[in-house]
């Protein structure tokens, strides 16, 4: 079959399934079937795909049909520049970290030690281990299988030397004391977790988004214990849903009354980061 009848075919699927990006999907997805480049795909609209390639790209479309997100089923993410492995253990990393990102590179200094608490697939570790060269990053969650995808992760991008992989409850398995805890902690709240879309309900694991009943059960309990891990003049970045700045400045505050404590706001213009300078 040309790839252009196949391409029209898979689209058609996924627009009944009410895939909003049908097309795209469909286009990556026969790109990662073919491993080739979309571009590459766009040049050669006439190529033939075999049968055993159809019938795989049928199995990709499927699974793409009953929501499943795309970079499950390819197997990465871009995330800050970097190709990152993702599967159905890890949150797949969102554009908006990539804010806590930019901070956390800002707030450190050329030596510190920072931890990036509840790790995932390791996004953030593997961005800071990169971009600050000199730092030693903690990066910490208490799922195992995350931590293996972070391992993968931190080999693909040879930091594996600076970033050191701890399981375990939020800061609870820190051996010293760090200059920036960096996290991007379950935050969605039970009312929200009824209204997300299949790909991330019905996919995505529970306990890297569930952060109770309003939400900030993780953050809380990570601003009572962080005053004992953190070093003097240290500083603490969190990811915050939109809605929830003022419910987190005013925790800070209560915790670190003496800090420096601000929201920055993401692309969208929406609250995203709570800075607590101490
Ligand atoms: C929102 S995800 C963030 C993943 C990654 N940091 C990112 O930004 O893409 C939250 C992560 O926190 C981990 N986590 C949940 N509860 C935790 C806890 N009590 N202690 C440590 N990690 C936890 C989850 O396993 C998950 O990997």
């Amino acid at each position: 079959m040309q790839l252009r009848v196949a391409l029209a075919q898979a689209a058609a699927v996924l627009e009944k399934a009410n895939i909003e990006e049908a097309r795209l999907d469909a286009e990556i997805l026969l790109a990662h079937a073919l491993g080739i480049t979309r571009a590459q795909l766009h040049a050669h609209p006439q190529g033939q795909l075999s049968s055993a390639e159809l019938a795989n790209y049928r199995q990709l479309i499927e699974r793409r049909a009953r929501h499943e997100p795309v970079a499950y089923i390819v197997g990465h993410q871009e995330f800050y520049g970097l190709d990152l492995l993702v599967d159905s253990r890890v949150l797949i990393p969102r554009p908006e970290t990539e804010l806590l990102v930019e901070k956390a590179i800002e707030t450190s200094q050329r030596q510190s030690v920072v931890t990036d608490v509840g790790t995932g697939s390791g996004a953030i570790a593997v961005s800071l281990a990169i971009h600050l060269p000199q730092v030693l990053v903690y990066a910490t969650d208490a799922s195992a299988g995350a931590l293996e995808v972070a391992a993968r992760n931190c080999r693909r991008h040879g930091v594996e030397d600076r970033v050191h992989l701890l399981q375990g409850h939020l800061l609870e398995p820190l051996p010293e004391p760090v200059d920036l805890i960096a996290a991007n902690l379950p935050y969605v709240s039970q009312a929200e977790w009824a209204q997300l879309p299949p790909e991330i309900n019905c996919y995505e694991p529970r306990e890297a988004l569930d952060g109770g009943l309003d939400g900030l059960d993780h953050i809380r309990r990570l601003l009572a214990r962080a005053g004992e891990y953190l070093r003097p003049q240290g500083a603490i970045l969190l990811e915050i849903g939109a809605t929830q700045g003022e419910a987190v400045i005013t925790l800070a505050r209560c915790h670190f009354p003496a800090a420096r404590v601000e929201i920055a706001r993401d692309y969208a213009g929406l609250d995203r980061v709570v800075m607590v300078k101490t």
